[in-house]
């Protein structure tokens, strides 16, 4: 049975365990720690009966959200929890002000262009070379309308 509960500063280590196994630059734990200290972000972590599975990031400005990041472990990918966290961090934003939410997403990540889309997410534009490891672009998606 999957949990859905805020992230605190202690739960740093288990997160940046799925963000070694998520990302070409991860994010470190000490990133992690100040993110869940600081009061203008909400993390979100799915958990199992044991450990942190997945996580999703939001940064709150007034009525605006942007998604840091959104992962999930990789044995737990495919099972519908990426869906259910999005619906979590969408509600949470919401329910602390954001009216309209932005993030930037790998245009060669199938997985997430699609995710987002079934949150009502369109793509605006385009930051080129936004991403270091590789240079790709990022695509920047918008939701108008939480
Ligand atoms: C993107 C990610 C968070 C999705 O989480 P997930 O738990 O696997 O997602 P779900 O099982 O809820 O699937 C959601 C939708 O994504 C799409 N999807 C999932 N896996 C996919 C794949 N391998 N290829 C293409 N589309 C895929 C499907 O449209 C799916 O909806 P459906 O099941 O109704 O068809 C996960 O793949 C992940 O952690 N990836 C690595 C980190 C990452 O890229 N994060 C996003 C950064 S912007």
């Amino acid at each position: 049975m999957i949990k859905f509960r805020e992230m605190v500063p202690e739960d740093a280590a288990g997160v940046e365990a799925v963000e070694k196994a998520s990302f070409a630059i991860p994010w470190s734990r000490q990133s992690f720690w100040e993110e869940a200290a600081n009061e203008r972000t909400c993390y979100l972590l799915a958990l199992d009966e044991t450990a942190i599975i997945g996580y999703a990031g939001v940064w709150i400005l007034d009525d605006e959200a942007q998604i840091t990041n959104v992962a999930i472990a990789p044995s737990y990918r495919g099972q519908g929890v990426g869906t259910k966290l999005m619906a979590e961090i969408m509600g949470a934003a919401k329910s602390r002000g954001a009216a309209r939410m932005t993030l930037e997403v790998r245009p060669s990540n199938a997985a997430a262009l699609a995710l987002y889309a079934a949150f009502g997410f369109k793509s605006v534009g385009h930051r080129p070379h936004y991403y270091q490891d590789n240079g790709e672009d990022a695509v920047i998606m918008w939701n108008m309308k939480l």
